[in-house]
């Protein structure tokens, strides 16, 4: 049976990756019933709509969400992250962003599971007496004991199907509350994983073991803040971002999948995006709609081409010959 795939191919260069995606992943034999939704920074300056209520009840109802890349220049910063990719996050309550690596010597892959409904990103906070010469700015890390439990316990179930290695990631040194919350929780669950084998990396140690000694790595555990910026550097040092991809995952309801990348409206509308990150974010889709052997033929394919050129076409073009 076809699967009901939402598309938000987005701003920028999202829809010319994501067009090449659904190409690719249709020609490794998938088969979707697509439903269009035009949203992101261009649909926001033409009609003020952002994201609203009714287009997220329909969302329940699909198998799953590809989206390309949302942002423009011409809206403030915060109000398409917020009102479009966090609503939707917290919304249809995506947990957990799960981001798959190579490390920098090509050795092996590590994944990085970042908790995607709290911390920082939370929006608790506020600005008082603004435009002041005594403003003030703040804006908290909410921390849930249920948050980052169910973070932790899908990261040990990745570790038993893997290498049976996690890593927690924070920085207990000097975020003691929400350190000690992360750290509790994850000590108490690994009782219930006996076989997975543990280990704790501050935050900024572990920015020069993903350059230097990424090898240390399998799974990775960290908060919605630190896990950002880990998973950039995570693209930046594995190949680049051009072939990052993550699934933003609720486990029991419907899940998104994208690339890491941002909308790069630089090179907008030229064709020569890199396809590859959204293709794999495609292929990870189609793992979690069960068709684990279309999503291990477009993964290999895309190995196999990456490092090569070409525009967006004939890149996916390449991915397409290589299945
Ligand atoms: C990402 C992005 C988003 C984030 C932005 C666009 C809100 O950087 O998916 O990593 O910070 O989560
Ligand atoms: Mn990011």
């Amino acid at each position: 049976m076809a699967h009901k795939i939402g598309v938000i191919g987005g701003d920028g260069i999202g829809p010319e990756v994501i067009t090449e995606g659904l190409r690719v992943l249709r020609a490794a034999g998938a088969e979707f019933e697509t439903v269009d939704y035009d949203l992101g920074g261009q649909r926001y300056v033409r009609d003020g709509v952002i994201l609203d209520d009714e287009t997220i009840e329909e969302w329940r109802n699909l198998d799953a969400l590809y989206l390309g890349a949302v942002g423009s220049p011409d809206v403030p910063p915060g109000v398409i992250e917020r009102g479009l990719l966090l609503k939707m996050r917290f919304a249809l309550d995506l947990y957990v962003n799960h981001r798959p690596f190579t490390a920098p010597d090509g050795s092996h892959e590590f994944i990085v599971v970042r908790e995607n409904t709290e911390g920082t990103y939370a929006g608790e906070g506020g600005l008082l007496r603004a435009g002041t010469p005594h403003e003030i700015a703040t804006q908290g890390s909410v921390n849930t004991r249920m948050g980052c439990e169910r973070a932790i316990r899908y990261a040990f179930e990745l570790a038993m199907k893997r290498r049976k290695h996690l890593t927690l990631v924070h920085k207990t040194n000097v975020l003691t509350f929400s350190g000690d919350l992360w750290n509790r929780t994850f000590e108490e669950v690994a009782t219930e994983y006996p076989e997975v084998e543990t280990a704790y990396n501050h935050v900024d140690a572990a920015c020069i073991y993903f350059v230097e000694d990424a090898q240390r790595y399998d799974v990775i555990v960290t908060d919605n803040l630190f896990g950002d910026i880990l998973t950039d550097l995570g693209g930046a040092v594995s190949g680049g971002v051009g072939l990052a991809s993550s699934a933003n995952l609720n486990p029991d309801g419907v899940s998104m999948f994208e690339p890491v990348h941002g909308s790069a409206p630089d090179i907008a509308g030229q064709g020569i995006a890199n396809p590859l990150a959204a293709i794999l974010s495609g292929a990870m889709m189609l793992e979690h709609l069960g068709e684990a052997d279309l999503a291990a033929r477009v993964s290999a394919a895309v190995e196999s081409v990456a490092g090569g050129s070409g525009t967006t076409v004939e890149l996916a073009n390449k991915v397409i010959a290589a299945l």
